[in-house]
């Protein structure tokens, strides 16, 4: 949907006007005369329920459109190519009998983009609670409620009644045209300052060939083609001094390997080393970090119920500890500094007993300054393999893939991390450069009909993936699990929606030989000028060859299994998923001291927020926030306490309800991927629609202005810590902690 001028655009603009209006109305009372308080479970007014207006000669009738996600497995509901799907539910009350009205005999509801086109029926309406509608996968749409002669007219062609916009529709040049800006970045032409345009393949490739320079300086934050440089921001730089793994002192760093197998059995011992790896990418050298001079680090896979030990030693000049995420072990290993255990120094040492009770994918990564020391790419995954009549069903081959993004300078060079403190603590720090397991370029080589068993972690800082596997029709995607069990049943999906550190375990199967990108396709809002734009950034290719795979390697691969054990795990929690929240947290952002510009950028920009930020369409005002400018919260309400002042205290066998609100109200508003350390829970619902395939999670997505209900069993014993998965919003305070009792 483009920004065309058409003979409709004076109406589209007057219901985006409408809808501002309604996102100040919607906070007194609903449609359908339920009091607001009654509602906090159902996610932010104007952001995930819209008004829906008369025609004047109607009022007052009116109504309400509940944006609900499209049931999807995931933590977000998109189409392959990253649009948002939704399903309306409309509440609606005071329509006259449609008879009155020149001998109308339905009230239908349609959907539209802005310039009404095309316009889809969602079926027959009236007054009272039509849920369900759709769904809806436009940028941007309008609700229609028209009176007409049938209740399945082909196109509507009755008098409107009702009509109502999408939040998304609030986002015009004018919110950000009409703010005058001032600040320290407009002094003077910047002779820094790129064009937009110069950066156009950055996205996809390290392009630069530059030499490297001696003396370290920030560089100008690299831009999406698509996204304007915000006039006034362009002499910002980061305030922390710029961090880069130097080779001075450290000539031996190992040309970086690539990730091998640690297949230990109960009772082995790893050596775990944290060191600088030296790594060629695209022809060009990086000093970066890995594990045991591997990049990823190794694969630890182990037998379920098994214990091993680590000998970690620390030869970065980073303090570090390493985290082993999603495994409920002993909480003296836990590896999170200042908490549970001292921080590992340069040159120290730490031994890791780590049980592992359940199977499944998880993940390692550092817990101190993760934000630099993942991103340089301390982190491999750990594969805990249940006996094989509860593994999942029989495939020809199953892979490992590490997700991740690093972001390059335009000359090709690493983007320096800030040495004393982080920087882009407002989005996070998405990267240019797409890594699969390290690799700017993935590739496999495929039987047809071979059935791949993928276990996918997103290990980036703050990127939320959408990850497909080729063109439509050409191939079938199965998810099947995700960080701490299977789904009680398998669904099929056009896509898969990773946010940092969750985990998902997906089967896809290739019907045709031919190359198939397996790509990241997100839809991005530009701000300046409020429109929609595509990202596809292909990762990798499964080349699919002519052979043929033996179907009885996976048979029956083609039925949707359901998995009852995880069911009956469920079972014992399911007749307390209507309870009301024990503990109630809100997620919101404090800032201070940030370039007046930036702030008023930030002011307008609060007009819509989008669900998901898929890309860093503000990559300026992003790198320059520091955790001293941008202080990420999570406040319990009950109590006014934030972050660390947050006390709470359970009992092992305690089932705690939670609900997390993601703060449409703050000055800026995203996705959170909330992680809970030592223990498991479920997602019960989001903005009060109950979610129905569950599975065990300890990391879980939460849009922006959402609201999630949880589900926390409280099984292990210790001092935990609950955060955003963030990097940056860890960094800038996004965490607490709560202490489980024996
Ligand atoms: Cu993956 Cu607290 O971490
Ligand atoms: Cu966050």
């Amino acid at each position: 949907m483009g920004k065309r001028i058409g003979p409709l655009g004076r109406e589209a603009a007057s219901l985006a006007l409408a809808a501002l209006l309604g996102a100040a109305s919607a906070f007194a009372q609903s449609a359908a005369g339920i009091p607001e308080e009654d509602r906090a479970d159902q996610g932010a007014p104007g952001l995930h329920r819209i008004a829906l207006y008369p025609t004047p000669d109607l009022a007052p009738a009116g109504g309400t459109a509940f944006l609900r996600w499209s049931p999807t497995p995931f933590g977000a509901s998109v189409t392959r190519d990253g649009s948002h799907l939704y399903l309306l539910d409309l509440e609606i009350e005071g329509l006259p009998e449609p008879a009155s009205l020149d001998g109308s005999r339905s009230w239908v509801a349609w959907v539209t983009t802005p310039v009404m086109d095309p316009v889809i029926r969602l079926g027959e309406v009236g007054n009272g609670r039509f849920p369900g509608l759709g769904p809806v996968a436009f940028d941007k749409f309008v609700i229609l409620i028209s009176a007409e002669a049938s209740p399945d007219p082909p196109s509507r062609r009755g008098r409107l009644a009702l009509r109502g916009a999408s939040p998304s529709t609030r986002v015009l040049p004018d919110n950000h045209l009409m703010v005058p800006v001032s600040g320290s970045g407009e002094a003077g032409a910047d002779p820094a300052s790129h064009s937009a345009m110069d950066h156009g393949a950055m996205d996809h490739a390290a392009m630069g060939h530059g030499a490297p320079t001696d003396e370290l300086a920030w560089p100008h934050p690299p831009m999406l083609p698509e996204t304007p440089m915000i006039p006034g921001l362009g002499r910002l730089r980061p305030k922390p001094l710029p961090f880069l793994p130097r080779l001075a002192g450290d000539r031996s760093a190992p040309e970086a390997t690539p990730s091998r197998v640690a297949r230990l059995a109960d009772g082995q011992t790893l050596d775990l080393i944290a060191g600088a790896v030296r790594r060629r990418i695209h022809g060009r050298e990086y000093l970066m970090y890995g594990f045991n001079g591997q990049y990823p680090g190794p694969l630890i896979h182990v037998d379920q119920a098994a214990t091993i030990f680590v000998n970690f030693e620390n030869r970065t000049r980073w303090p570090t500890a390493i985290h082993w995420h999603g495994i409920r072990l002993d909480n003296a290993f836990d590896g999170v500094p200042g908490l549970t255990q001292d921080p590992v120094p340069p040159g120290g040492r730490f031994q890791y007993t780590i049980h592992f009770p359940d199977a499944g994918l998880y993940w390692y990564h550092p817990h101190h300054r993760e934000e630099v020391q993942q991103d340089l790419g301390l982190y491999g995954n750990m594969l805990v393999e249940a006996p094989p009549e509860l593994w999942y069903g029989p495939v020809h081959r199953e892979e490992v893939l590490l997700l991740d993004d690093l972001l390059l300078a335009d000359d090709g060079s690493l983007y320096p991390w800030g040495e004393e403190r982080a920087t882009h603590a407002l989005m996070g720090r998405f990267g240019n450069l797409f890594l699969v397991n390290g690799e700017p370029r993935y590739e496999l080589e495929v039987a047809r009909g071979e059935v791949i068993r993928f276990f996918l972690t997103n290990v980036s800082n703050t990127r939320t993936f959408n990850l497909s596997f080729g063109e439509p029709g050409t191939h079938r995607v199965k998810v099947v699990g995700s960080d701490l069990s299977k789904f009680e049943r398998e669904e099929w999906v056009d896509s898969v929606v990773l946010a940092p550190a969750e985990r998902y375990i997906v089967e896809v199967r290739y019907d045709e030989a031919g190359e198939h990108a397996i790509e990241n396709r997100v839809r991005a809002l530009e701000h300046t000028f409020g429109s929609y734009f595509s990202r596809v950034t292909p990762l990798g290719a499964a080349r699919v060859t002519d052979e043929e795979a033996d179907p009885e390697t996976a048979p029956d691969w083609n039925r949707l299994r359901a998995n009852p054990e995880v069911s009956a795990e469920v079972d014992a929690y399911r007749d307390r998923f209507d309870d009301p929240p024990d503990y109630e947290l809100a997620l919101t952002l404090e800032v201070e001291g940030l370039d007046p510009a930036i702030m008023q950028r930030m002011r307008a920009d609060r007009v819509f927020f989008a669900p998901v930020e898929w890309a860093d369409t503000m990559p300026m005002m992003n790198s320059v926030a520091s955790p001293e400018e941008a202080r990420w919260i999570v406040r319990e309400p009950a109590t006014g306490r934030e972050n660390e002042e947050i006390e709470w205290r359970f009992r092992v066998g305690d089932v705690v309800r939670v609900r997390l609100r993601n703060d449409a109200a703050a000055i800026h508003a995203m996705q959170h991927p909330f992680h809970i350390h030592g223990q498991r829970f479920l997602v019960t619902a989001r903005n009060g629609s109950p979610v129905q395939n569950q599975v065990f999670k300890d990391t879980m997505l939460i849009a922006a202005g959402e609201t999630v209900d949880i589900l926390l069993e409280i099984t292990n014993p210790g001092k935990w810590m609950a955060h955003c998965h963030i990097a940056e919003h860890l960094e800038a305070g996004m965490k607490f902690l709560f202490t489980v009792d024996p």
